[in-house]
């Protein structure tokens, strides 16, 4: 069945694990401030979502130069039943930033309908997109209960709506946002999903190290798409924070280093510049950036090397015929990390 606000109806209080869109504004702030306040400045990619940052990733997925999401989708559709299979059956899924619950749907037509999975628990910042999606998602598939929980994933303390699944856990992390994270910050995502998922495993979708002119025009689409998608960071941070960006001084710059395998976006400021954001005041000098994310990308044993080091055990990987995007199958052994 849907369940989500049950606890609420009971007590009047929500319960623990619905976390409201007013807890993420303060981090905004927060987190903003900060980063505004070091040399060089930057900024956690989580909050390019509000609902226009969502809007805006949607159609980068759609772009033509934009190759990720296609490929993902392609690899889950042609595959689905090698990974329905690893699974297993009445799994319970967690989907780490489900967002729209597009992908999902996908990896759920592929199972045996006497293999379903039985609970999905899709957790995401966004609390009201994610009802809604869960609602209609349960609409579609009344045999699966759909638990949403409105979380940042990488915070634990978030995630005791996870205490009402029993059953086998196996993860489901698509669309390369592991790449967003640095080193440390893969290893302690990976560590946490393996101590959650043992005796299950985890679904990710990585992509791949490729040729630089791809890379860079997934980045600097034609149309100018990611570029409204990276400015609107600073159009959320004046809705949000009263803050004062002119977002027409400011510039999109993404660029692939190919020493750190990974993509930089910027904002730089067009000009000499002062800003003001909650009542402090930031100077940028003319050029000066705002860091805004980094997408990495993997070589297949990089990424093996990577689980196997955060206590998973490395199984099948599924790729598209040209290599630019490759879903791992990561196992979580019972017993944790260096068990037998
Ligand atoms: C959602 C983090 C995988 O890095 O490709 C797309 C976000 N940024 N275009 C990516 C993104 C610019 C995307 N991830």
């Amino acid at each position: 069945m849907y369940e989500t606000t049950d606890a609420a109806a009971l007590t009047g209080a929500p319960p623990r694990h619905v976390r409201a869109d007013a807890d993420t504004h303060d981090d905004f702030r927060r987190d903003l401030l900060a980063g505004l306040s070091k040399s060089p400045r930057s900024i956690a990619p989580k909050y390019f979502y509000d609902a226009q940052g969502s809007a805006l990733f949607d159609r980068i997925c759609d772009l033509p130069e934009y190759y990720p999401t296609r490929t993902e989708r392609r690899i889950l559709e042609l595959h689905g039943r090698e990974m329905a299979e690893v699974v297993g059956p009445q799994a319970d899924l967690v989907e780490f930033g489900a967002g729209s619950l597009e992908k999902i749907r996908i990896l759920l037509r592929s199972f045996d309908a006497r293999a379903l999975p039985r609970r999905y628990f899709p957790i995401d910042i966004s609390a009201s997109h994610l009802e809604e999606a869960s609602r209609r998602l349960h609409a579609e598939c009344p045999w699966l209960q759909v638990r949403p929980i409105a979380a940042d994933y990488m915070n634990e303390a978030q995630l005791s709506g996870l205490d009402a699944s029993t059953g086998r856990r196996v993860g489901f992390f698509p669309g390369s946002t592991i790449g967003n994270f640095d080193r440390d910050e893969a290893m302690a995502f990976l560590r946490l999903a393996a101590r959650l998922l043992e005796g299950g495993g985890l679904l990710v979708g990585v992509d791949l190290v490729k040729d630089p002119q791809t890379l860079h025009r997934a980045y600097n689409d034609a149309q100018g798409v990611t570029a409204a998608f990276n400015l609107n960071l600073l159009r959320r941070a004046n809705a949000e924070l009263s803050a004062d960006f002119d977002v027409r001084q400011f510039a999109h710059y993404a660029f692939y280093d190919p020493r750190r395998c990974r993509i930089e976006m910027h904002l730089l400021s067009r000009c000499a510049q002062t800003v003001h954001v909650a009542g402090r005041d930031f100077s940028f000098a003319q050029g000066e950036s705002l860091h805004t994310e980094n997408s990495h990308k993997f070589t297949i044993e990089g990424f093996r090397k990577l689980a196997a080091s955060a206590g998973f055990r490395p199984g099948p990987v599924w790729t598209d015929e040209a290599s630019l995007f490759s879903v791992h199958w990561l196992e979580s052994p019972a017993g944790g990390a260096g068990a037998s």
